[in-house]
């Protein structure tokens, strides 16, 4: 037990105590603060083990004894907590989306770096079976390097709340990708590499309720030379959020169609010299897998210095690519070259 790395957990909304819950599996999470007091005793019961609840995260910084914090808060306040906890001189677990702007991930990377902390950035889409299994395909030796991809992601969000809430504030969320596209658009980076140009568009309003407009469209153009689009809308009732994100991608050789359901996912492709369409199926609906993947390797990378499968990389790039594509888009759709804010570099 007193071996173990000692963390506090930010954030004790939907997600919070998800993700705590993870980290008490290979760690202590020994104090919780939100500043919603209703909501950190809720998560203090839920986790194992004795947390003190806080309202403030300046204070369970300064009170604790902490390695690290694990930031799962709302996006508004990611630069804020992991600056802080920085400088306290804890390591950062911070949930995607890192910030709402690249300016704004800058400053949480350079604090981490003065201070000689670790800062990961919980873009687990990339480790859950099947969006892991896609980027296995690219391997030479199977469909080759990705050419195009296309995403149409049309969801109904109306189940979900978020009207009325800091998700719906674009100031507060960073945007419509913040809510329905960082998953996805941090897995084009892992399928093709680094971006070289995006394109967006908005489409027309429709649900008032949101700050920003609700469609919009992204086209990605990689180093590589590499295309990727995403099509978002937040008001299609045939897909619930589960069910709207299945690439189609061309590769080299072949290619693949990923297609989710509520209770499974299965995969296609097909080689240019295979007779028939392969189909794969994955069942990994809690997504423990891709939690306990991250959250491993970033006690690992603390304790043992070993390198991970995420760092903040992920996170500042994926944002990124959202907001060069919000530039575009307020310009008509405008091709916007990357990086972003090539003085930050
Ligand atoms: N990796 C994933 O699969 C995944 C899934 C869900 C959510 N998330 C991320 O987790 C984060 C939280 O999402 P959620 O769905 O739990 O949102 P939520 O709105 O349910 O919870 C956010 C919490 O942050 C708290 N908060 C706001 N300001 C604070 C402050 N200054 N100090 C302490 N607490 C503060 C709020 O009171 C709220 O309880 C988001 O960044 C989201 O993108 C990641």
């Amino acid at each position: 037990m007193g071996d173990k790395l000692r963390f506090g957990l930010v954030g004790c909304g939907d997600f919070g105590s998800h993700i705590a819950g993870v980290f008490c599996g290979v760690s202590d999470v020994v104090a919780v603060c939100d500043v919603n007091e209703a909501g950190a005793a809720t998560a203090a019961n839920e986790l194992p083990g004795t947390q003190t609840t806080y309202t403030d995260y300046r204070r369970m910084i300064e009170t604790e004894t902490l390695d690290g914090v694990i930031v799962a808060a709302a996006n508004f306040v990611h630069a804020e907590i992991t600056i802080a906890a920085a400088e306290a001189g804890l390591h950062v677990f911070c949930e995607k989306a890192m910030a709402r702007r690249v300016p704004e991930c800058w400053d949480m990377v350079r604090a981490c770096e003065q201070n000689h902390v670790k800062l990961m950035i919980g873009h687990k889409r990339r480790l859950r079976p099947p969006w892991a299994r896609m980027i296995e395909l690219t391997d030479e030796s199977l469909l080759g390097r990705a050419l195009s991809i296309s995403v149409t992601q049309y969801a109904d969000m109306r189940p979900y709340d978020y009207p009325g809430t800091w998700w719906a504030d674009g100031n507060l969320s960073g945007g419509a990708f913040a809510m329905l596209g960082v998953h996805v658009i941090d897995w084009f980076r892992a399928m093709c590499g680094d971006v070289k140009r995006v394109w967006g568009m908005h489409g027309p309003r429709q649900e008032m309720y949101w700050s920003f407009p609700e469609i919009i469209n992204a086209t990605y153009e990689f180093e590589s030379g590499a295309l990727a689009a995403i099509h978002s809308s937040t008001a299609y009732p045939v897909h619930r959020f589960r069910e709207a994100q299945g690439p189609m991608g061309q590769c080299a050789y072949g290619g693949f169609k990923l297609r989710p359901h509520m209770d499974h996912i299965d995969l296609y492709w097909q080689h240019l010299d295979d007779e028939k369409v392969r189909h794969e199926r994955f069942d990994d609906l809690g997504f423990d897998h891709a939690y306990r993947l991250e959250v491993g390797d970033f006690i690992g990378w603390i304790t043992e210095d070993r390198q991970p499968c995420l760092t903040w990389v992920e996170g500042l790039r994926c944002v990124e690519m959202m907001e060069a594509a919000y530039k575009s888009a307020v310009q008509g759709g405008a091709p916007i070259d990357l990086p972003l804010y090539p003085e930050l570099e």
